[in-house]
């Protein structure tokens, strides 16, 4: 009979969509216990980026995401404790190499949303810069350190070896 053949596949469905839905709630579940363990939250000198008279945005325009971004978004790159004449005076030399105590932070935000997701610092100390990245999901939430190795940052921002490994070069103000 066609009824009683339907009735068959459709409880197999049923079980298969809930074994789904237990298995995708189990995974959300220990993704976000993964999430909560660990992660510290920036020092206020990242946090006030924005308001220090001593951090200076390198790009003009934000820089749009790109295929193969790593802090996918659209994004703003500020050096701190530095001011525009040192910039100038470090912009003439070949290799490029920001000073000791020199702190370059990254914001990003993601299209759509007007708040920041992202900030990565890069700081110089000892000579050698140490890498962190800080991620929130919402904008009521505090940012909080991922567990990254600093092998991860280096083999990537190795590419651009002779500016000191950062990317993003300065553009100053058009006159
Ligand atoms: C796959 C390559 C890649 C990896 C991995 C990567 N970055 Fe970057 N990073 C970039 C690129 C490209 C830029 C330039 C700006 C842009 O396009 O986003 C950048 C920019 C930055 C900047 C601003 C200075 C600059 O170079 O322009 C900081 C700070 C930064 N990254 C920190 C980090 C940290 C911390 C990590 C590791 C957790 C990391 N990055 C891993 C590619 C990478």
């Amino acid at each position: 009979m066609p009824l009683a053949g339907n009735r068959q596949p459709r409880r197999f469905e049923g079980e298969f969509v809930l074994r789904n839905i237990i298995h995708i709630g189990v995974s959300l579940l220990i993704g976000l216990s993964g999430l909560v363990a660990c992660g510290e939250t920036p020092p206020d000198e990242v946090l006030n980026y924005a308001q220090r008279d001593d951090c200076i945005r390198l790009n003009r325009e934000e820089i749009p995401p790109t295929a193969s971004d790593p802090h996918l978004g659209f994004k703003n790159v500020y050096v701190c404790n530095s001011s525009l004449e040192d910039l100038l005076l470090l912009e003439d030399q070949t290799p490029f190499v920001y000073p000791e105590g020199t702190m370059i932070l990254k914001t990003s935000r993601r299209e759509h949303q007007d708040y920041i997701w992202l900030i990565a610092t890069a700081e110089k100390l000892d000579g050698r810069w140490d890498w962190v990245e800080y991620k929130r999901n919402f904008e009521n939430e505090d940012f909080l350190s991922i567990p990254v190795s600093q092998d991860v940052c280096v083999d990537c921002h190795k590419k651009v070896i002779d500016s000191d490994l950062i990317f993003t070069s300065f553009q100053a103000d058009e006159p």
